[in-house]
């Protein structure tokens, strides 16, 4: 039975980084907006998440997506202030830089013909060999075939980012339904006009898909094509007073951030076989630990604090669909940001506020709508 009924002029189903980001964005343009969330808000990839800015770290080639992550990157620092003006809440931007350190003599390589492009490109990149690289580094036990030093990516604090989000949309106006899972869409010849939820009607001018692994089936009920599905990633934290490096170290398979408050996040597997299982497992964490410390032996000294899990919203292409559905009014979809979530939320909530408040969006949207999938 329907207990309440709320209209709101645009619904957000999904309370992840990239929900809130949206909502922000939104709310700060005068739009009435409301965010619904079946766990609470970024408890599912934005909290297992390392909270990288990693624009140029985690893009091999120079292409639209490239270009979107540097574009997001830049929005960081301002998006921080305000949010913190805001809400009193920081996000803790870490600007020490990101070292990419290469594996073998092929990794070398791409690693190099990435300084060359992502250099032409106008992005900085420098080049440690590996005597150099101990000097700054310290302890690396392995030798290592070099490095791409890339000074602009950049990390936050992901839950921190997520509060500031979530408490400055709700100061400019915005609603948080937490524990409150949608059941079905509600429609109108076609056209989407809100959700149901097990207790509640919510009726929308517009709908925005953001529920991040869930989007795919979620769309199915629509019989919806959209071909966004888990890919688990499993990493750890450690707690430290003194992080042994103030550097984000990156290799194959392992990555090891500092963080502000003291610990140390290493990260992450890449699993496509777990379906939705959100479940850290021995096996996994104890190649991850075996990995880092090999990376950085000091950190084999240091407390374990938290295990952690979360489902990375993977697509085919490896690109986000942003943009509104093809024969389906009413409805928008933001998800389908893969590994890169965090980086992507502040371009995406910006590109998504122009789209449904009648600007033209400063990206084109093109490489990343539905309507790819046709031409594939
Ligand atoms: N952005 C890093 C990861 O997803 O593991």
């Amino acid at each position: 039975m329907i207990g309440t009924s709320y209209q709101t002029d645009t619904l957000i189903v999904g309370g992840g980084v990239i929900g809130c980001a949206i909502a922000y964005e939104l709310a700060k343009a005068g739009v009435q907006v409301t965010v619904l969330e079946k766990d609470t808000l970024g408890s599912q990839s934005t909290r297992a998440g390392a909270g990288m800015l990693g624009a140029q770290v985690e893009m091999t080639k120079p292409d639209p997506m490239f270009d979107l992550s540097i574009q997001s990157r830049a929005l960081f620092p301002k998006l921080r202030e305000e949010l913190l003006e805001l809400s009193g809440i920081d996000m803790e931007l870490h600007t020490s830089g990101i070292f990419r350190i290469a594996v073998d003599e092929a990794d070398r390589a791409a690693l190099l013909d990435r300084q060359s492009w992502q250099t032409e490109a106008g992005q900085r990149a420098v080049w440690f060999e590996d005597e150099e690289l101990r000097g700054e580094l310290g302890d690396i036990l392995s030798p290592t075939y070099g490095a791409l030093y890339l000074p602009d990516d950049h990390q936050v604090r992901n839950p921190q980012l997520l509060l500031a989000l979530a408490a400055s949309s709700k100061r400019l106006g915005a609603r948080f339904l937490e524990h409150s899972a949608m059941v079905c869409f509600l429609q109108d010849n076609g056209a989407i006009v809100g959700v149901k939820t097990v207790d509640s009607e919510i009726r929308a001018d517009r709908v925005i898909l953001a529920a991040g692994a869930w989007s795919g089936l979620i769309a199915n009920q629509l019989g919806l094509e959209l071909p966004v599905f888990p890919v688990k990633g499993q990493s750890f934290l450690l707690d430290s007073y003194s992080p042994p490096t103030p550097f984000t170290i990156y290799t194959h398979g392992c990555y090891i951030l500092p963080k502000r408050n003291g610990q140390v996040y290493v990260g992450a597997t890449e699993e496509t076989r777990s379906g939705f299982d959100r479940r850290p497992n021995l096996r996994s964490l104890a190649t991850l630990s075996s990995q880092a410390v090999q990376l950085l032996p000091s950190l084999g000294d240091l407390p374990f604090s938290t295990p952690l899990a979360g489902l990375r919203p993977g697509s085919l292409d490896g690109l986000p669909f942003l943009g509104s559905v093809p024969g389906i009014a009413g409805l928008y979809v933001a998800t389908g940001h893969f590994r890169n979530g965090v980086l992507l939320s502040a371009i995406t909530g910006r590109l998504i506020a122009e789209l449904l408040t009648g600007k033209t969006p400063s990206v084109d949207l093109e490489p990343f709508s539905l309507s790819r999938l046709q031409h594939s």
